[in-house]
C-alpha cells in the first residue's frame, strides 16, 4: 500500500517522497533580468531542507515579454543558467529533487508592452488587447520554448514541466475560447503544445520525464470541461507528456477562478479521472496541506504525487511535520531535532 512517504520513481527521476512543491511565482527577480537571485535560492532550498521530495521552480519564461510581470524568472539566455545550477546543486545536497516550469503567458503578460496571443481577445477589460502572432511567429515561439528547455537541462534539472494550465499561451491555443485562428494552429488546436512537447522531449535525455500542467477544465460560462481535457492531454500524451500535473480555471477573472477553490481537494477527482482515462501518472494540487488528507489522496490510488503549494509558503517544514502526523519514519534534520 502506498502512502505519502513512498518512495517513487518515473524513468530515472527517484523521489525519497510523494510531497511536491508546485510552481509559485515569486515575483522576485528586482532586476528585471530574469536571473534567480538569493531569494530564489533561500526559498528552494529551505524547502529542501523541510523533507520535501520534489520541488518544481515557479513559472520560468522563454522571453521577456512572455513573463507575468518583469519580476519573473527567465531562461531566454545562457546568463540566466549559473543562479538556477547554484539552486539546483543546494537542493540536490539536501536529499530533494527539481524540475522546473517553462512558460510564456500570452495575453496575460501584464508589463509587455503588447502581449501576443493566439488571437487578438483580451483577457478582460481591463486588460491590454493582445497582438495575434503570425504563422512564423508561432513556429519562432515553439523555437524559444526549445531554447529554454536546453538551458534547463544544462542547470542539471531532473525533470521539465510545461506550463499548459492557468490560461497562460499553451493554454490560450488548446481553448476554443481563446484560439478563433484560421491557420493550421487554430485548425487543430493542440498542435502548438505538441509542437513544445516534442521540441522539450529532443532537447532532454530520454530517461528524463516531462510533466504536463493543464488545467482540466475551464470556469468561465462556455468554457471545456473534463471531457474535452481528456482529449487534448491524450493528444499530448502521444507527443511525448510523462505526467499530468492537474490543476484547474485561470482562464477567466480570478473571481470565476476562485469559485470552486475554496475546499479542501477541490481538484483531486479531475486528477483522478485524468490518470484513470489515460492510464498516466498524476499529480494532484489545490488545498491538500492536511497531511491525512494528502496521505489519503495517495493511498486511495487518486494520484502519484501531491502537492501543496500555499501550505508551504506558510510553512518550509511542511513534510516534516506531516512526516510526524502520519507517524512515518523520522525525517528530521538533526540540527532540529529538539524542534520535533
Ligand atoms: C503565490 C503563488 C504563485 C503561483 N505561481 C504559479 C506558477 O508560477 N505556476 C503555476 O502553474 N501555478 C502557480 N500557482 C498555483 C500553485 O502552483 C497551486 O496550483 C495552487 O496554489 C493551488 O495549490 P495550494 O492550494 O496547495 O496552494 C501559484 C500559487 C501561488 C499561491
Amino acid at each position: 500500500m502506498q502512502n505519502l512517504f513512498s518512495t517513487y520513481k518515473i524513468k530515472n527521476l527517484e523521489l525519497k517522497n510523494r510531497v511536491v512543491m508546485p510552481p509559485m511565482c515569486q515575483y522576485s527577480v528586482e532586476k528585471k533580468d530574469g536571473i534567480a537571485n538569493d531569494w530564489h535560492y533561500l526559498h528552494y532550498v529551505s524547502r529542501a531542507v523541510g523533507g520535501t521530495g520534489f520541488i518544481i521552480v515557479e513559472m520560468t519564461d522563454v522571453e521577456p515579454d512572455g513573463r507575468i510581470t518583469d519580476y519573473d524568472l527567465g531562461l531566454w539566455s545562457d546568463e540566466q543558467v549559473p543562479a538556477l545550477t547554484k539552486i539546483v546543486e543546494a537542493v540536490h545536497s539536501h536529499g530533494a529533487k527539481i524540475g522546473i516550469q517553462i512558460a510564456h503567458a500570452g495575453r496575460k503578460a501584464e508589463d509587455a508592452a503588447e502581449p501576443v496571443a493566439p488571437s487578438a481577445i483580451p483577457f478582460d477589460e481591463n486588460s491590454k488587447t493582445p497582438r495575434a502572432l503570425t504563422t512564423e511567429e508561432v513556429k519562432g515561439m515553439v523555437e524559444k520554448f526549445r531554447l529554454a528547455v536546453r538551458r534547463a537541462v544544462q542547470a542539471g534539472f531532473d525533470a521539465i514541466e510545461i506550463h499548459g494550465a492557468h490560461g497562460y499561451l499553451i493554454h490560450q491555443f488548446h481553448s476554443p475560447l481563446t484560439n478563433k485562428r484560421d491557420d493550421e494552429y487554430g485548425q487543430d488546436l493542440t498542435k502548438f503544445g505538441r509542437e513544445i512537447i516534442e521540441a522539450a522531449k529532443a532537447e532532454m535525455p530520454a530517461d528524463m520525464p516531462l510533466i504536463m500542467r493543464i488545467s482540466a477544465r475551464e470556469y468561465v460560462e462556455g468554457g471545456y470541461g473534463i471531457e474535452e481535457s481528456i482529449e487534448f492531454s491524450k493528444a499530448y500524451k502521444d507527443a511525448g507528456a510523462d505526467v499530468f500535473d492537474v490543476s484547474s480555471g485561470g482562464e477567466g477573472q480570478i473571481a470565476a477562478w476562485g469559485r470552486p477553490g475554496t475546499h479542501a481537494a477541490y481538484q483531486v477527482p479531475l486528477a483522478r479521472q485524468i490518470k484513470e482515462a489515460l492510464q498516466v501518472p498524476v499529480m494532484a494540487v489545490g488545498r491538500l496541506d492536511d497531511p491525512i488528507l494528502a496521505n489519503a489522496v495517495i493511498g486511495n490510488e487518486e494520484a502519484d504525487l501531491v502537492q501543496v503549494g500555499r501550505g508551504m509558503l506558510r510553512n518550509p517544514y511542511w513534510t516534516l511535520e506531516a512526516a510526524k502526523q502520519l507517524r512515518k519514519e523520522n525525517i528530521v534534520p538533526k540540527q532540529y531535532e529538539a524542534g520535533f
